[in-house]
């Protein structure tokens, strides 16, 4: 058999690197200047913790997409599929309950899932995920969304959009679920299988079914949102309220349902037209009632996640030209044995501040600038006897051609100066 990466993982590839490293640059940035701190927790987990969170009806659960194992104990494990639970869990083992209030911890890193592999969908992706942990009101799930869509908006997207939207208070649901069960109980032998499973376990999911025979069952009832009780609806327009005093840009989408089952009031969604039907950049919600699940004190929280590999795919549509630290800013040729140390030497040097190669042995300058536009360089710097005698080196641009004679000592701020222009793009 021919080796190969498994289905729904993917090897991230040297040209993939650098746009991937911009976009967590660019979210960190946008993240930690909000107050959020960075927290890993472990790739795997006593499965507890993600059955406990993640509810029996979650998609995780009966689509059976969790990779559990048994380890050399006898123990479950579970490789993490969502960060939420990992997160929360270590928030409670590390008493950060004693923090200022909110906490706010941003992740990120592989996650898995045994998903129907698809367009957007696979069974090892990464995610960006951030918990605001402590506050009860709605100024935290404005905050959360306002970040989420500045996150995006800082990894260079300009076409994402957000839906808001409220699943309500348990008791919401509860009356939601009975009227769902009401309306479809007597047509349930019409509904696809998945979703007769759903109406038994959590009848409000069968609304996010792709079956079109279901959609058209559910045509014409109620929507979650139709049904908020009062103390739902008033948080909903205060996040409401917020969101336009800040100008973060929404609509409101009276159907959102999240696959996972811990969210109470505010869920909310960003989504992209253009990257296939996982339309779904990100999605988040708030969770009270979840750490206290888990064994902590009972705090409320709000969070959300977005998919890396989604958005670099929506960045990839939007035509975002990768980033220039993917390329050289100098190439190096030596033309004689003796320049091969000289040139290893100043590349050393000139590390410290920029991304330089060279060839490894001499070359003639016609090879020598081919190699360099192969690299990707901005400049490329030839040094033999010629350049020796006069103390230099030909430096050349190698997208105008323009040249310069350039002291060896003199290099660093030569690049300084010549790509502060913005030569190097
Ligand atoms: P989620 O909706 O399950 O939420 O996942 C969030 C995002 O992760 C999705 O919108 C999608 O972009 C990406 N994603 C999920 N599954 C896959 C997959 N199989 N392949 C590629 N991308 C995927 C959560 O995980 C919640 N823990 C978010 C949250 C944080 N809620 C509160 N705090």
């Amino acid at each position: 058999m021919k080796l190969q990466a498994v289905k729904g993982t993917h090897d991230i590839l040297p040209d993939e690197q650098a746009r991937r490293r911009q976009v967590l640059d660019a979210v960190e940035r946008v993240l930690e200047r909000a107050g959020a701190r960075a927290i890993t927790p472990p790739m795997f987990e006593y499965s507890e913790v993600f059955d406990k969170s993640v509810g029996e009806s979650a998609d995780l659960v009966v689509q059976k997409e969790m990779y559990t194992f048994e380890d050399r104990g006898g123990r479950q494990l579970t490789l993490r599929p969502e960060f939420t639970a990992g997160v929360l869990r270590a928030f409670i083992e590390h008493g950060m309950h004693t923090l200022p209030s909110p906490v706010k911890l941003w992740s990120t890193g592989p996650l898995f899932r045994a998903e129907n592999v698809q367009r957007g969908r696979y069974r090892e992706f990464q995610q960006v995920n951030l918990e605001i942990v402590g506050l009860p009101h709605a100024l935290a799930d404005a905050e959360a969304i306002q970040l989420m869509y500045a996150a995006l908006t800082a990894c260079g997207l300009r076409n994402h959009h957000i839906r808001l939207g409220s699943v309500g208070d348990p008791e919401d649901r509860a009356s939601y679920n009975a009227y769902l069960r009401e309306q479809l109980g007597p047509r349930s032998g019409d509904l696809s299988e998945a979703s007769q499973e759903r109406l038994r376990l959590n009848p409000m999911r069968v609304l996010d079914s792709k079956s079109d025979g279901d959609q058209a069952l559910l045509a014409g009832l109620k929507r979650p949102f139709d049904m908020l009780g009062e103390a739902a609806r008033a948080h909903f327009d205060e996040v409401r309220r917020y969101l336009d005093a800040w100008q973060v840009p929404y609509e409101v989408d009276p159907a959102i349902v999240r696959g996972l089952d811990y969210y109470r009031r505010t869920a909310f969604e960003a989504h992209y037209q253009g990257i296939g039907a996982q339309s779904a950049l990100g999605g988040g919600g708030r969770y009270d009632g979840l750490i206290e699940r888990l064994g902590g004190p009972a705090l409320p929280g709000v969070g959300w996640a977005f998919g890396l590999e989604r958005v670099l795919d929506a960045l990839e549509q939007e035509g975002a030209a990768p980033g220039a630290d993917a390329r050289p800013a100098l190439f190096l040729v030596p033309l004689d044995d003796e320049a091969v140390a000289e040139i290893t030497t100043w590349a050393i040097e000139l590390r410290g501040r920029y991304r330089v190669e060279h060839a490894y042995q001499p070359r003639n300058p016609g090879k020598g600038l081919r190699e360099a536009d192969r690299s990707g360089a901005a400049f490329a710097a030839l040094r033999g006897s010629q350049e020796r005698d006069q103390g230099v080196v030909q430096v050349k641009h190698l997208a105008s051609g323009r040249q310069a004679a350039v002291a060896p000592s003199e290099l660093g701020a030569f690049l300084d100066r010549e790509l502060a222009e913005g030569l190097g793009a």
